[in-house]
């Protein structure tokens, strides 16, 4: 690598996010003063696996509601959760709220990597990220786009993810000294808007003098990317127990799948359709012909639906929901997914 490349790629990139920032709310203007820590430290959990367009209308809804540390520490856990529901990865938001109490009882938010990973919810890339964005420290802020960018820029042939510890180390040897929060940003504004994954718009890119991958005629091959295993294939059943015009919510068990969230009552997921097992009542169970699927990291889920009405007096573990209000449980995805389709039965 000629010496003076990781510096133009700095100055040059440096040069077109001045001019071509996205602006987005958790955002500082380029070359401003960095951003409210809250906002920032916020922002990135959010989008750690979620797409800027999605969680934007979380983030306005969460710093309208919980504009600060303190105000987050005291959310109730049930409210902040029915907040989250829709953006997946429940542990994020019960993270979230550990990591506000933790903020509000020192005081601040760190401003060093290091301190910033003891915090619940924060991971090497997240930590990194608030360092540089919220306090202006050179830090090497690595996320997916960040990997694409450099992965062509260095024309990098060994595949993902055996690749990260190498990219990484590029990734450093081009970050600058000062504004390293504008640098990882700007990056990220190239790797979602210019160096895309499928058809990268080189024509428009400040960088691509001296990208390898450019040059190589084939950017879109980068990064090269090791053969994904298939995902198993699990199988579930869902209950809608209705009595009246109600249907019956239960709170799922802290740890696991959807942990700490309001659902529908679930039986175990299985490798074959596991029935009515788990069903919570023995009332007369009716099976839709219809069925949800639903992707999660590590698996499929195909669900069969069931249906039962309970007597006016009956008993169940869980909350009698109103069905026309459904919309405002706070359930994940999947649940409602599952509750539209009930509710056209
Ligand atoms: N993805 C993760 N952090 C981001 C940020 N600060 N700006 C844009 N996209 C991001």
């Amino acid at each position: 690598m000629p010496d003076n490349k990781p510096r133009e790629i700095a100055v040059d990139l440096l040069a077109w996010y001045d001019s071509h920032a996205r602006a987005l709310p958790w955002r500082a203007p380029p070359g401003a003063n960095a951003a409210d820590p809250y906002r920032v430290w916020l922002s990135e959990i959010m989008l750690q696996q979620t797409q800027v367009a999605s969680a934007k209308p979380y983030f306005d809804k969460f710093t309208t509601r919980w504009p600060s540390f303190e105000a987050l520490a005291a959310a109730d856990d049930a409210e902040l959760m029915a907040a989250w529901a829709g953006l997946g990865y429940y542990a994020r938001a019960r993270n979230l709220l550990a990591c506000a109490r933790e903020v509000a009882a020192r005081g601040e938010l760190p401003d060093t990597e290091a301190e910033l990973r003891k915090l619940p919810g924060i991971g090497g890339y997240t930590a990194a990220a608030i360092a540089a964005i919220a306090f202006g420290r050179r830090a090497v802020v690595v996320d997916a786009n960040v990997e694409r960018v450099v992965s062509r820029l260095f024309a990098v042939e060994e595949p993902l993810p055996g690749a990260k510890k190498r990219i990484h180390a590029l990734t450093d040897t081009i970050t600058p000294e000062t504004r390293a929060g504008d640098f990882a940003q700007a990056m990220m504004d190239l790797g979602s808007g210019i160096c895309t994954a499928r058809s990268p718009r080189c024509l428009l890119c400040p960088l691509r003098e001296g990208c390898d991958g450019f040059a190589s005629g084939a950017p879109e091959r980068f990064p090269v990317k090791a053969a994904k295993a298939a995902k198993p294939q699990r199988h579930g059943t869902i209950f809608w127990l209705t009595r009246g015009d109600t249907v019956l919510l239960v709170r799922r068990p802290d740890k696991g799948l959807l942990g700490g969230m309001r659902a529908l009552p679930t039986g175990p997921w299985a490798d074959t359709a596991p029935g009515l097992a788990g069903a919570p009542a023995a009332a007369g169970w009716h099976l839709l012909d219809e069925t949800a699927a639903h992707g999660f990291t590590h698996f499929n889920l195909q669900l069969a639906l069931a249906t039962a009405e309970a007597g006016a007096h009956e008993t169940a573990a869980g909350e009698w929901w109103p069905i026309a209000d459904i919309g405002s449980a706070g359930l994940p995805t999947v649940f409602a997914k599952a509750a539209r389709i009930f509710g056209r039965e």
